[in-house]
C-alpha cells in the first residue's frame, strides 16, 4: 500500500466517524428548531454563531488550520439553518401532520393551534395571492393570512350556500384578470366548505389551473370538505353540479378558529365526523358519543381526516370506495334541496340522511348522539317531495339506486336496490327514528 492509499483509507475512516457525528448533530438541531418554533425565535442567531466560532476555533491547537476550521464551522451552521428552515416549511414541526399520498398530487394537511399565523412560513405566498373569504368569517383570519403574502388580494363574498354559484366564480375570475394573475400565482380559501368549494373550483379553472391552498375555518370543512380535491359550484339550483377534481397544494387546520364558530355550526361539523365514524371507525364514534370536549376535539378532527384521507387515497376520482363518503348524502341532498338555502345546514341534512341507512341497533345508538348534539332526528318537510328530489340524485342509474349501508358501527357496504324499495326503507326507518 502506498502513501496515498494509506492516507485515503484514514480519510475514509474519519469520514465514517464524521457521518455518525453529523447525524447526531442534526438530531440536536431538530430539538433546537422545535424549541425556536415554540418560543417564536428566529432560525438565524448571529450572536450564537459568533460564540460557536470563537469558542471552537480558539480551542484548535494548530494555528495554520484555524481559518479552514472557521470555514468548516460556518458551513456546518449554514447546513443546520437550511435543515431547520426545511423542517419548519415542511410542517415537520407541526403538532399533527397527515400526508395525502396521491402521487404527483400528494400534499400535507397540517394541524396546529395558531397555525394561521404561520401561513407565510408553510405556504408559498411570495407571489400574487387571491384570498377568498366570506362576510361571516371573522375578518381577522383573512387579514392574518394577507399580512403574510407578498401581493394579497382579498375578495369577501356574502356568506351562505347561495354564494356557491357561477356569478361568484365570475367575480373571482374577473378579480384575478384585473390583478394580472398568472399561472404561477395562487388562490387561498379562508372559510368553510362554501369558500373551499368555490375558491377551489376557481383555482382549478383559471388558466387551466393554479395552485390552491385551503385554510378551513368551520368544523365541517376541517373534518371533511377541505381535503379530497372535490371542488364545485351549484347551478340551476342543483348542488355541486359543475365542478372538478383539483387537489390543494397544502391544507392548514387551525382549531383555534373554531372558537368563534356558533355551536350549531360545531354540531354541523360533528355530523360529518359521525358519518366517517359510522362507516369506518367505531372508536371515533365512541369519542363523539361520550361528548366532545376541547381536549378531544383535535383527536376527532384528526381521526375523521385519517378516514377521509385513506378513502381518497384509494379512490381519488370517486369510482368506487369513495362512495362511502356519501353515506347519508343521497337522502341528505334531497332534504337540503327541499329545505332551501335558509333551511337546514349540510351536516344536519346528512345527519337525517344517515338515520334510515343503518341497522336498527346502530340507529338506537345514533339517534341519542344526534339529539344530544342538537342535530335533527325528524324530517320536518314533506317526505314524499324529499324522496322524489333525492331520487333524481346524480348517483341514480336506471330504476336502481346505490346506497351506503351501515350494519354495525365502523363498517359499511354498498347496496344496490330498486328505487321503490329504497323509498320504502326510508319511510319505515325514519318513522322509527322519531318514535
Ligand atoms: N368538497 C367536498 O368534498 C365537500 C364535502 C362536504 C361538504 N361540502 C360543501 O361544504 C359546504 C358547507 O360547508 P360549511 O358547513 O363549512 O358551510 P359555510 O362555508 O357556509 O360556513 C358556515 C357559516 O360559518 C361561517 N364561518 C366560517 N368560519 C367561521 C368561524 N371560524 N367563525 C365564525 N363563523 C364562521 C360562514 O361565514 C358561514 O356563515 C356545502 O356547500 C357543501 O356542499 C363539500
Amino acid at each position: 500500500m502506498n502513501l496515498l492509499e494509506e492516507a485515503r483509507l484514514e480519510i475514509n475512516e474519519i469520514d465514517r466517524e464524521m457521518a455518525r457525528l453529523f447525524t447526531r448533530r442534526m438530531h440536536a438541531v431538530e430539538k433546537v428548531a422545535a424549541y425556536k418554533k415554540e418560543q417564536g425565535m428566529a432560525i438565524f442567531d448571529p450572536v450564537r454563531e459568533q460564540q460557536v466560532i470563537a469558542r471552537n476555533a480558539g480551542a484548535l491547537e494548530e494555528d495554520a488550520l484555524r481559518p479552514y476550521y472557521v470555514d468548516f464551522l460556518k458551513n456546518a451552521m449554514r447546513v443546520s439553518r437550511a435543515y431547520q428552515k426545511k423542517m419548519l416549511e415542511s410542517g415537520a414541526l407541526c403538532a399533527r401532520t397527515l400526508r395525502m399520498e396521491l402521487g404527483e398530487d400528494s400534499y400535507d394537511i397540517l394541524m396546529e393551534r395558531g397555525i394561521l399565523k404561520r401561513a407565510g412560513e408553510l405556504l408559498q405566498l411570495d407571489r400574487r395571492v387571491l384570498i377568498v373569504t366570506d362576510d361571516g368569517v371573522p375578518r381577522q383570519y383573512a387579514l392574518t393570512v394577507a399580512a403574510q403574502c407578498k401581493e394579497p388580494v382579498i375578495v369577501t363574498l356574502p356568506q351562505g350556500e347561495g354564494t356557491k354559484n357561477a356569478e361568484s366564480l365570475q367575480r373571482l375570475w374577473k378579480t384575478m384578470l384585473q390583478h394580472s394573475f398568472t399561472r404561477s400565482d395562487c388562490v387561498v380559501a379562508v372559510g368553510g366548505g362554501v369558500m373551499g368549494d368555490l375558491a377551489g373550483f376557481c383555482a382549478a379553472t383559471y388558466m387551466r389551473g393554479v395552485d390552491f391552498y385551503n385554510i378551513p375555518t368551520t368544523l365541517l370543512s376541517q373534518v371533511d370538505s377541505s381535503i379530497g380535491g372535490k371542488v364545485a359550484v351549484d347551478f340551476c339550483e342543483v348542488k355541486n353540479i359543475v365542478g372538478a377534481f383539483h387537489q390543494p397544494k397544502r391544507v392548514l387546520i387551525d382549531p383555534d378558529v373554531l372558537k368563534t364558530l356558533p355551536p350549531r355550526q360545531i354540531a354541523n361539523g360533528l355530523a360529518e365526523a359521525l358519518k366517517e365514524s359510522l362507516t369506518s371507525d367505531a372508536e371515533l364514534f365512541a369519542i363523539i358519543e361520550q361528548g366532545v370536549t376541547e381536549e378531544t376535539l383535535e383527536t376527532v378532527i384528526e381521526k375523521a381526516l385519517q378516514i377521509k384521507k385513506a378513502v381518497v387515497e384509494e379512490d381519488e376520482k370517486e369510482s368506487g370506495l369513495r362512495r362511502i363518503l356519501n353515506f347519508g348524502h343521497t337522502l341528505g341532498h334531497g332534504i337540503e334541496s327541499e329545505s332551501g338555502l335558509d333551511g337546514l345546514y349540510h351536516g344536519e341534512c346528512v345527519a337525517l340522511g344517515m338515520i334510515p341507512m343503518c341497522s336498527a341497533s346502530v340507529r338506537e345508538r345514533l339517534i341519542p348522539v344526534l339529539a344530544a348534539l342538537g342535530l335533527p332526528t325528524v324530517v320536518e318537510g314533506d317526505l314524499e317531495t324529499i324522496l322524489n328530489i333525492a331520487a333524481h340524485d346524480k348517483k341514480r342509474s336506471g330504476s336502481d339506486i346505490s346506497v351506503v349501508w351501515v350494519e354495525s358501527i365502523g363498517s359499511c357496504e354498498i347496496r344496490r336496490m330498486p328505487l321503490e324499495e329504497w323509498k320504502q326503507m326510508i319511510r319505515t326507518n325514519l318513522g322509527k327514528g322519531d318514535a
